[in-house]
């Protein structure tokens, strides 16, 4: 493997190398040195063009802790706003010697591009809303360790479909990985080419609920929305809102994910986010050492991931 670029890519041999890495890797995570000599030497460009918060921590946090060297690189106030292609920019980047590059772009596709341009490993950290990979993957990661394997599984994936890469990585790597995937939305919020997508589709999250091991509640994006696509907040919490009600009517061990940022009180009210069957904050945790083993993987992959030189 040398790029990262969808999930709809991963064999399931791929997918379970990356995931079983990961938790060989989460033991560093658990030490109070957090720190692995694997990447030293290598430098890992995070290359962002939308906003981030945790994404790019997270590709930070993961890159520095395998010691790798990490340059971190925002459009704004860069030159991308005197209007550099990003054609230029990765040959710029390629010019500094960057063995990987993580990039995040607004346009899908974009990281397919890069990948052409650059010698090193290109990483999808999010492209438009098309695919986000390293989500999925921390996603399924946590999934795995609430709830063991995933053949069978039955995951929900509710809200803002239409817009959400979160969405479209899951399905195809859960699928791939044996989960039974059911997207809940209203008709408005969901692609209008669903036939090819390898899961079920529902309108009434209330019929789903009981039946679903896992609950992924997705952000409503409202930057991407340039029109109307439910009546009101209001209406759109009481028909694909996560509520204690709502949560209590879930089948015993299931448990609730949001990938973040969320909108308390619009898609999941507050108590829910912040209750115990929700894993909101172990997927920050385990998106480090999920981002650790993609990195590892693709930059050196033939050396043991831990243990040797430490
Ligand atoms: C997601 C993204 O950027 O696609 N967030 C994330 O990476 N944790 C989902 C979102 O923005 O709603």
């Amino acid at each position: 493997m040398r790029h990262l670029l969808s999930t709809a890519d991963l064999s399931r041999d791929d997918a379970l190398l990356i995931l079983d890495t990961a938790e060989q890797l989460s033991q560093v995570s658990g030490r109070s040195i957090k720190k692995l000599p694997t990447l030293r030497g290598r430098t890992v460009v995070n290359l962002f063009f939308e906003d981030s918060t945790r994404t790019r921590i997270s590709f930070e946090a993961a890159a520095k802790r395998l010691s790798a060297d990490v340059i971190n690189f925002s459009a704004k106030g860069s030159s991308v706003s005197k209007g550099e292609s990003l054609k230029d920019t990765a040959l710029t980047l390629q010019a500094m010697g960057a063995d990987a590059v993580v990039v995040r772009h607004g346009a899908s596709g974009a990281p397919h591009r890069l990948a052409n341009w650059v010698d090193g490993s290109v990483v999808n950290a999010g492209d438009g809303t098309h695919e986000h990979p390293t989500q999925a993957l921390l996603d399924a990661f946590t999934m795995r360790r609430r709830l063991g394997d995933l053949e069978g599984r039955r995951v929900s994936i509710v809200g803002d479909v239409l817009h959400s890469r979160v969405a479209r990585s899951n399905v195809h790597l859960l699928t791939t990985l044996g989960a039974e995937v059911t997207l809940v939305a209203p008709p408005t919020l969901l692609p209008v080419a669903m036939g090819e997508w390898p899961c079920e589709v529902s309108y009434d999250f209330d019929a789903v609920l009981p039946k679903s091991d896992v609950v992924m509640m997705l952000r409503v994006q409202h930057e991407r929305m340039n029109a109307s696509y439910f009546p009101s907040a209001r209406e759109y919490s009481r028909r694909y809102g996560l509520d204690p009600e709502r949560l209590g009517r879930m089948p015993d061990g299931a448990i609730v994910m949001h990938p973040g940022p969320m909108n308390r009180g619009m898609e999941i009210a507050a108590e829910v986010a912040d209750s115990g069957r929700s894993t909101i904050v172990e997927q920050v945790t385990n998106g480090v050492t999920v981002r650790m083993a993609v990195l590892y993987l693709l930059l050196s992959g033939s050396e043991p991931a831990i243990g040797g030189n430490q």
